[in-house]
């Protein structure tokens, strides 16, 4: 598989994320228009993998001539929750005054850079996983799709599952759909299944009932944006999963890379929740499926407290919210 998104011949190559798991396409994104309407119709998505659009977005900006600040800006607010968007958008604009192949440079670090510390977070958080769950080998719980795709070519939460499947320790994981686009049954079924992971899919409905009937051991799920306090801004659903956890008693871990971390934000009420178009509930793959002119509610992202989460894993290893720095090693 190619990662899911890279840099080659001028522009920015993307897994085409809307098409999978039907068919597995590539898309040239040649124009930040294109690379913004990428971006919001989720061609690519997920935050570290949006952090790395972001970067890769400065440097066709540059590699083009265009208006570099103009177009950075105009990235960085093609989504609004995901802290790594902007925070990638920055670290390649930081180079802007070394020249056009100094920002592309930056970015492709930044790539490399996405996979060794979703590796290395995804394997920190391993451990916490195995020192708070008894039970062998481990049935987990995934939200979302926090894997390849979601990052640069490894995974955060769905990395913990590589990491610990490599060990034969995994006995299956339960996917939750996630409504209303679906990345858990699309894309991290998908990608479970092209590692031979064990895995069953379920309405995110079902998840409570999962937990009532003893079958999660664990559940793993991202993060989109990580406010000084520890609490988790991260897909829709994810607040109502980290409740009926504490109620079942069961370990809830959330796994990102650093950039992730917002410390400028105390708290995660003051997080922007990204609302999305009406037609993602009104219409099932194109049919109407509400009375015509019904009125929704469809925030894409959630908070969770900080009170709530077993561990919030970086890098650095568990994320300590009541030390200054954001990431301080345990
Ligand atoms: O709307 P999406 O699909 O971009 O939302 C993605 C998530 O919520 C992921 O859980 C999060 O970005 C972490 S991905 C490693």
């Amino acid at each position: 598989m190619h990662r899911s998104i890279d840099w080659a011949d001028g522009a920015i190559v993307v897994i085409d994320q809307t098409a999978l798991p039907a068919e597995y396409r590539l898309l040239e994104l040649r124009t930040i228009g294109e690379l913004a309407g990428a971006i919001k119709r989720l061609a690519v998505r997920g935050a570290p993998a949006l952090g790395a659009a972001g970067a890769l977005g400065v440097a066709l900006s540059a590699h083009l001539g265009g208006d570099v600040r103009a177009d950075a800006e105009l990235i960085a607010n093609a989504r609004p929750t995901a802290a790594n968007l902007a925070w990638g958008v920055e670290r390649a604009l930081a180079k802007l005054p070394a020249g056009k192949d100094a920002v592309l440079a930056e970015a492709l670090a930044l790539l490399t850079e996405d996979e060794e510390l979703n590796k290395a977070a995804s394997a920190h958080a391993a451990e916490i996983v195995l020192a708070e769950c008894p039970r062998r080998p481990l049935r987990l719980l995934s939200h979302c799709n926090t894997g390849r795709l979601a990052t640069v070519g490894w995974g955060s939460a769905l990395g913990v599952v590589w990491h610990l499947h490599e060990r034969g320790l995994v006995e299956s994981v339960l996917v939750g759909e996630t409504r209303p686009l679906l990345q858990g049954a699309r894309l991290t079924a998908w990608e479970l299944a092209q590692a031979g992971v064990p895995y069953r899919v379920h309405a995110d409905s079902a998840a409570a009932a999962a937990m009532a009937r003893g079958l999660v051991d664990c559940v793993l799920v991202g993060a989109d944006r990580i406010a000084a306090n520890g609490d988790v801004a991260n897909k829709i659903g994810t607040y109502g999963l980290a409740i009926t956890a504490r109620h079942h008693g069961v370990p809830f871990v959330v796994v990102a890379p650093s950039s992730t971390v917002d410390s400028k934000l105390a708290d995660g009420a003051r997080i922007t929740i990204e609302e999305r178009d009406a037609r993602e509930l009104t219409e099932y793959a194109g049919v109407p499926i509400t009375p015509p002119g019904a009125e929704v509610f469809n925030p894409a992202f959630d908070i969770t407290p900080a009170a709530l989460i077993t561990a919030v894993v970086t890098e650095h290893g568990r994320f300590r919210p009541w030390l200054s720095s954001p990431g301080a090693r345990s």
